[in-house]
């Protein structure tokens, strides 16, 4: 059984001047990022690299779409591709670095096309995928009206960098829904049946600096964030390597609908979802892993195991206000359609289930939520 398996080589540079010392981006390199980010970090380094900002090709999380117009607009005949960004612009560099991306869908159904042949270094600029350290790379699919997992060796990068310096820019609400995006990957990876001993070292960790940083913002407000940023970052990338071996499950995968179907931010998706899956897990199944878990995470918030979730509502209410789903636009026929999607195309991450969840109670879950 795999314990834990890493392959990029993790790297921390205080700012981006002493990252691009290091790697010396030039005219061989593809950066895909947000000009918002490179102006402001890295504009005055005079780096030669070819840039593509992500906004120019579609608002939001990447769709297949929005991949295949900047697959375009990068051209060919670069060495090295650099991914500076939030986890959408991150898992499209992913694609970007392979060998023939031309035909994203084609990538889905034949696993053996997915080969690099171009250097990949990323940088996260958000504190919430993880994706830097993993071998995922999500999409939606418009047609099939969900977003899917892209996995394979390949995608992992050569180098993750952890640069603080790339966070100070980064808006509340973004804020939020990744870090509740990494609090999610945390949870789920430590009660996932492929957990390890090595896994939940991260998945624990993770939760230890990210649930002290979200108390603190919920006692003195969202600007007691900005020292806890380096800490915020380093917990995301910690539960990157917790889920990227012991894999995400019924939150991320009863989000996907949702966040595909209504373009709701994948943390803020997640989030929806958060409370009717880890409720009913514990209706199923009150002990074990999940004991274990609850009773670390209310020792670090300071409240009694069984008054758990309602304390971390109350606390991360102060990020965002968790919603019910009719008020992202959902439709009371979604609940089959959604879960109908979710038994259809979620297979990989269902099996990561603390307890099995069958499509009765899936619908259970969203109507609960809703
Ligand atoms: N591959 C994986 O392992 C993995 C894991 C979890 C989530 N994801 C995917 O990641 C995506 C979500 O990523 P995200 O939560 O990081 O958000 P994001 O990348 O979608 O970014 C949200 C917005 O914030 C902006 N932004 C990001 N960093 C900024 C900064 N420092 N300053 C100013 N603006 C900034 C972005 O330009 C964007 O407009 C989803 O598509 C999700 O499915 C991937
Ligand atoms: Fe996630």
């Amino acid at each position: 059984m795999n314990e834990l398996f890493i392959k990029p080589e993790l790297q921390y540079f205080k700012t981006c001047k002493e990252f691009a010392d290091e790697f010396k981006p030039g005219k061989d390199d593809l950066v895909l990022t947000n000009q918002y980010i490179w102006e402001p970090f890295f504009g005055k380094l005079g780096l030669e690299c070819r840039t593509v900002f992500q906004e120019n090709f579609g608002k939001g999380e990447p769709t297949d779409e929005m991949f295949a117009a900047i697959y375009e607009a990068a051209g060919k005949g670069f060495k090295r591709v650099f991914g500076i960004g939030g986890g959408t612009v991150i898992d499209i560099a992913k694609v970007l670095a392979l060998k023939d991306a031309s035909d994203l869908g084609a990538l889905y159904d034949r696993p053996e096309l997915v080969l690099r042949d171009k250097g990949l270094v990323l940088l996260p600029t958000t504190c919430g995928t993880g994706s830097e350290v993993t071998n995922i790379s999500i999409f939606a699919l418009l047609k099939k009206n969900t977003k899917k997992g892209l996995t394979g060796k390949a995608l992992f990068a050569d180098y993750a960098c952890l640069v603080p310096e790339l966070l100070q820019t980064i808006p509340d609400y973004v804020f939020a829904t990744s870090s509740i995006d990494a609090m999610v990957h945390a949870i789920e990876s430590s009660l996932s049946p492929k957990a390890t001993g090595t896994t939940k070292l991260f998945g624990y960790k993770a939760l230890d600096m990210l649930l002290r940083g979200f108390k603190v913002i919920s006692e003195k407000g969202m600007e007691a964030r900005k020292p806890l940023m380096g800490d915020f970052l380093m917990a995301s990338t910690y539960a990157g390597i917790a889920f990227g071996n012991a894999g995400c499950a019924a939150v991320h995968a009863l989000s996907y609908p949702l966040g595909a179907a209504y373009h709701v931010a994948h943390g803020e998706s997640n989030y929806a979802m958060f409370f009717g899956v880890m409720h009913s897990y514990l209706e199923i199944k009150s002990d074990g892993a999940i004991a274990e878990l609850n009773k670390y995470m209310a020792g670090i918030i300071g409240c009694p195991p069984e008054k758990l979730y309602d304390c971390l509502e109350k606390i991360l209410n102060s990020l965002i206000p968790r919603k019910p789903l009719r008020e992202y636009g959902m439709k009371e026929a979604d609940i089959d359609i959604f879960s109908d999607s979710v038994i259809a195309n979620q297979q990989r991450l269902l099996a990561n289930n603390f307890v099995a969840l069958d499509k009765d109670r899936i619908k259970k879950i969203y109507r609960d939520m809703y």
